[in-house]
């Protein structure tokens, strides 16, 4: 193992946890999470074992789309504390081992933000072209529309001076005109001001629609050049600021794609991105009970020319609607069926607004296979507030609010996130089986078979594990495809992880080519052990539902674990 791999490449093993501070918990009452309850709960993620903690948009902000729509990116929303609290949270985090990346919303900004009320006041105003405009009517562009049931366009007429304004997304988000240099040397400038606070990255919100030069003058697009480009100089910029400084992409696009914002070949692009391709085959290959579709999906990864320093982040679960709109209409709707049903869990006719443990009926099995395979699918895992404590949904919220619950700390009044009145909160908590009476973080924390203890027993097996998030995978073959086994083989060592799909125990056989003769399989979460034959043949037995993690132990290693 090199020293510059474990130490510097911090993030190839990291686990992230994503939570929005206004819903995690309330310190002074007034019903809204806030810096200082975040504070206090900094231990509770050191006790889980995370070590990045992704903070979604905490700048001031009207709140029209949970503040990816900002006012002013060098400030806190008053609502949940100030910068000094910031800090605090920065410097807790940090000293109990937990970095910090913050969302970096630079797609658009609000229309309340005072360089878009100054751009609209005249087509001459020095910030008009730090947005992006068009003269003449636009085409029929119903079909680019991100959210279909508010907006039919991406372009909004401004009444005062007749031009329209690009917006991919709300009306109420102007897209920036990243081609303009006043314009990056701004975001420059924000992302040193952030580093400089000490935050450690960055979740770049939107990044395609970032790069899109839609609308922008053929002069524009000449100055600008490749949009790559730029996403390599603040790439540059960042680790220059920072050293080890990551950017965390959202980029829901074809793997071929997500190559070039990686930066091609050489890897000087995006650090890490999520992998919404992979998350979707993993839903469509539950549905089935078949995992076939995640086989495809890891051979069509794997096949990528990636640079070392780069990652994958995985997950089953965001802060959006769990969206599927990679898939055929055909296996969309067949994953509607099983999970989603119903027309009010789904949302913009192509993804969830369901939590993974309703979507798995509550069956602790299933649901604790699904995020053993998180775990195992070589990368960086990444989990939504709550996930860790099963938490449920709101289907009587709007849209991806359903999942924007608080979190749920005990079976008191308001889940323990604040002392308000009910009617004051953020957002109500969900009631019935999943709400805090039944789910919450102070009757699963001493709880040796609960939710929470079986997530932290994951977190810190992954972590001991470095296989799991460096190695390369190799599909093993075995002829029952309700079972995934798939080996995770780095720096000499190797880990073996299998799933079952289906309901029914099994026995699957396969065959270990690599293994060293005499070798064994260590049962990483209990005390077990399975011979592998001359061949290179182990029998394994797995539960319906079953998952098992296996460290190949050759007859010389002796390694402690
Ligand atoms: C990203 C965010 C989403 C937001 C959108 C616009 O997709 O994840 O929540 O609405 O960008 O900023």
């Amino acid at each position: 193992m090199r020293i510059t791999d474990t130490s510097d490449l911090w993030w190839k093993n990291a686990v992230i946890y994503s939570l929005d501070v206004e819903t995690y918990c309330d310190s002074n009452g007034d019903g809204v999470g806030d810096l200082p309850g975040l504070a206090q709960r900094i231990d509770y993620l050191a006790e889980l074992g995370v070590t990045v903690l992704w903070l979604m948009p905490f700048y001031p902000s009207p709140d029209k789309d949970d503040g990816y729509d900002i006012t002013d990116y060098y400030d806190v929303d008053p609502r949940l504390g100030t910068l000094g609290d910031m800090v605090e949270v920065i410097r807790t985090a940090h000293d109990r081992g937990i970095r910090v990346i913050a969302d970096l919303v630079i797609n658009h900004t609000s229309d309340e933000h005072p360089w878009f009320k100054e751009a609209r006041k005249s087509k001459e105003n020095p910030y008009r072209d730090w947005y992006v405009w068009r003269d003449t009517e636009p085409p029929d562009t119903s079909d680019k529309v991100v959210f279909p049931d508010q907006e039919d366009s991406i372009w909004e007429k401004d009444e005062k001076t007749g031009e329209w304004y690009l917006h991919n997304f709300y009306t109420f988000q102007p897209d920036l005109n990243i081609a303009n240099p006043k314009v990056q040397d701004e975001i420059f400038k924000i992302i040193g001001f952030w580093t400089q606070m000490g935050i450690d990255g960055f979740r770049v919100d939107a990044v395609p629609f970032i790069l899109e030069t839609t609308g922008y003058s053929a002069e524009e697009k000449k100055s600008f050049g490749d949009p790559q480009q730029f996403l390599r100089e603040v790439t540059s910029f960042l680790t220059r600021r920072t050293g080890d400084a990551i950017l965390l992409g959202e980029v829901n696009v074809p793997y071929k794609d997500q190559h070039t914002f990686f930066g091609g070949d050489r890897g000087d692009g995006l650090t890490m991105q999520f992998d919404f391709i992979g998350m979707q085959s993993t839903y469509l290959a539950l549905a089935r009970q078949d995992c076939r579709p995640i086989v495809t999906s890891l051979a069509q990864r794997r096949k990528l020319p990636l640079a070392r320093q780069t990652q994958w982040a995985n997950f089953l679960r965001n802060h959006d609607e769990l969206t599927l709109d990679k898939l055929t209409e055909k296996e969309r709707q067949e994953v509607f069926a099983a999970f989603g049903p119903e027309e009010e869990m789904q949302v913009y006719g192509r993804g969830l607004k369901r939590r993974v443990p309703t979507m798995l009926d509550g069956d602790p099995r299933r649901i604790r296979m699904a995020y053993s395979l998180l775990f195992t699918l070589p990368g960086t895992p990444s989990i939504f507030y709550g996930e860790e404590i099963g938490m449920g949904e709101d289907l009587a919220q709007e849209g991806r609010m359903a999942v924007r619950t608080p979190m749920q700390w005990t079976s008191e009044e308001n889940g323990g996130f604040s002392q308000a009145p009910a009617s004051k909160l953020i957002s109500p908590l969900p009631s019935g089986g999943y709400g805090p009476e039944h789910v919450n973080v102070a009757d699963q924390r001493s709880d040796p078979d609960s939710m929470l203890s079986f997530l932290r027993q994951l977190i810190f097996r992954y972590r001991q594990h470095p296989e799991l998030g460096w190695g390369q995978v190799d599909i093993v073959e075995q002829p029952d495809t309700s079972v995934l086994v798939h080996e995770c083989r780095w720096d000499g060592s190797s880990v073996i992880a299998a799933h079952n799909f289906g309901p029914d125990g099994t026995t699957v056989s396969f065959r270990l080519d690599q293994a060293e003769p005499g070798s064994t399989l260590v049962d990483v979460f209990a005390d077990e052990k399975c011979e592998v034959g001359e061949k290179g043949d182990v029998e394994l037995v797995l539960e319906g539902y079953g998952y098992r993690w296996l460290r190949v132990q050759g007859p010389n290693d002796h390694r402690l674990y």
